[in-house]
């Protein structure tokens, strides 16, 4: 194990070992979600939401959202499911995905009756990579690291989104800084298709209380300090007073975290 993963190993821990028993764990949720970010009024939200769903539906007649299965892409499978929206839901699953993460997608159908669609990389292109490069080789460079997220999440995607005429995504602008200025609506260049980012101008906040609200089944991992979840080996917990997104790729530059399933968030 490289120098990289034992630091994300401790910080784990250290996160991992405030959760042992309820009262902490509430103590945990609070300081990730709280005190900064006490719950909102989201009703003008929700309302707006749930307009902008139900149009996007009529409007194209081949749409999807891509849920990564984390806590806003959730928000949004419930307001397809409740509204009973046209909106056909995948997910990417790379291979390295957590097993909380996985847990998501049988809870969310006992919920609500409708099914994830998965998407898997080519194992040839997997089974290279592994081979030549060697199956951590993200680490190594941010080269190499986009190569493994070209492989194992945007070819994928491609694929999910074959025909689609529009496309759906939980992305908000205060994750990161390479997402400030997200439209709730863009054209996909990279794809020829539209984009929807209904969430865009939702806070942390927001969130959870939407979550709260509406009893939406949610990644156990969101307890355990990690607010954003990707990948097993490329995402740690966060500690107090990090951001939100702090956690991913941490090795890596802020300013240009994108997998590239997103790569228009690069060029704003
Ligand atoms: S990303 O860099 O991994 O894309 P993030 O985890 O913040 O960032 O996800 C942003 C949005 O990208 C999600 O709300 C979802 O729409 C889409 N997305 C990310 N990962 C996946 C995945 N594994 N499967 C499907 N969609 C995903
Ligand atoms: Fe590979 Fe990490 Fe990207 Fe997942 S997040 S596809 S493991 S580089």
């Amino acid at each position: 194990m490289n120098a990289v993963n034992t630091s994300a190993q401790s910080r784990f821990h250290s996160v991992e070992a405030a959760t042992e028993n309820n009262a902490v764990q509430e103590q945990v949720i609070a300081v990730f979600r709280g005190p900064h970010q006490p719950a909102t009024d989201i009703a003008a939200k929700v309302q707006a939401l749930e307009t902008l769903l139900t149009q996007a539906a009529q409007e194209f007649d081949s749409i999807s959202l891509a849920s990564s299965l984390a806590a806003e892409d959730n928000v949004l499978f419930d307001v397809i499911a409740r509204l009973k929206l046209n909106i056909r839901v995948f997910s990417l699953n790379t291979g390295r995905l957590h097993q909380q993460t996985l847990d998501v997608a049988p809870a969310l159908q006992a919920k609500y009756g409708q099914t994830v669609q998965w998407f898997e990389p080519k194992a040839d292109a997997v089974e290279t990579y592994v081979n030549t490069k060697g199956a951590d080789a993200f680490y190594d460079s941010t080269a190499l690291r986009k190569e493994c997220c070209g492989i194992r999440k945007v070819e994928p995607l491609a694929r999910a989104l074959q025909g689609a005429k529009a496309w759906v995504t939980g992305q908000r602008q205060a994750q990161a800084a390479t997402r400030a200025t997200l439209p709730v609506r863009e054209f996909d260049a990279d794809r020829g298709i539209e984009k929807f980012n209904p969430l865009a101008d939702w806070s942390e906040a927001d969130v959870w209380t939407y979550v709260r609200q509406f009893d939406v089944p949610v990644n156990k991992l969101h307890f355990e300090g990690f607010p954003s979840i990707g990948c097993e080996p490329c995402t740690r917990a966060i500690t107090i007073g990090e951001d939100i997104r702090a956690g991913r790729w941490w090795w890596e530059d802020p300013t240009s975290k994108e997998c590239g399933l997103h790569n228009a968030n690069l060029k704003k």
